[in-house]
């Protein structure tokens, strides 16, 4: 890929634009060793080497991190009175992270935050129907035609009942504990789900998305980035189905 020179760095976090152009005129970037003062000067993000106040600075064209939310942020990139999930990522060189999906602003677990639409939008697709796996507390006894009903489709008020859904009890009581794998993405809908069955969800993390799985060395709030292996099989997983 050819990009233009100030915005090669801008892309990798090492300053703004006018900035940038500045640093360029002044003579303080070499590509392939020569000063360049142009900032136009299209760079080769495969081939060219630029290094910027003695730095080489490499293109990474995506970035891909594995973020444990915690409870009481946002899934959104910007907010006027919330946290929210991509303030959360301080070490990222682009400014154009996104939360791949969403979860309620109590849920915990597992988001994606990166800057590929594309991924985004295929993991996200309802046609994908990409396994979404939660871990829940629930308030009251789940039972095993709770589970026969979620394998059946339950009717949570939309147009149409829900896509089979996999539950698990893990025990089962005053407070059950519960896995459930749902192909779906509808707004709130692990706690519609057990609404429609007279109980209510009082702790809910995602554990699971497609073939990404939650690193349970992440506390809440904190993350990493994503393996070249994770990137790799999320991607061709986005694309077989
Ligand atoms: N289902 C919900 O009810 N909430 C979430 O955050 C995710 C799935």
């Amino acid at each position: 890929m050819k990009i233009r020179l100030d915005k090669y760095l801008a892309d990798m976090g090492c300053g703004t634009r006018s900035e940038l152009k500045k640093e360029i005129r002044r003579g303080n970037v070499t590509v392939n060793g020569v000063p360049v003062k142009s900032p136009e000067t299209k760079i080769d993000t495969e081939t060219d080497k630029t290094v910027f106040r003695g730095q080489t600075v490499i293109y990474e064209q995506y970035e891909y991190f594995m973020l444990n939310k915690p409870a009481g942020v946002v899934s959104a990139t910007s907010d006027r009175c919330e946290q929210t999930v991509t303030e959360l990522i301080r070490d990222s060189k682009r400014e154009d992270l996104f939360p791949a999906g969403r979860l309620d602003k109590d849920t915990e677990g597992l988001l994606l935050i990166t800057n590929d639409g594309e991924l985004a939008h295929r993991l996200l697709s309802p046609r994908k129907h990409i396994d979404k796996v939660y871990f829940a507390r629930i308030e009251g006894m789940v039972t095993q035609e709770d589970a026969d009903l979620f394998a059946r489709g339950v009717d949570i008020g939309d147009e149409k009942k829900t896509l089979p859904a996999d539950l698990r009890i893990c025990s089962s009581g005053a407070i059950s504990e519960i896995t459930l794998t749902i192909r779906e993405g509808r707004f709130h809908q692990v706690k519609r789900m057990f609404q429609a069955v007279g109980k209510r969800v009082i702790y809910l993390k995602r554990i699971r998305m497609g073939s990404l799985c939650l690193d349970e060395s992440l506390k809440p709030g904190e993350y990493r980035k994503l393996t070249e292996e994770e990137v790799v099989e999320l991607c061709s997983q986005g694309k077989k189905l």
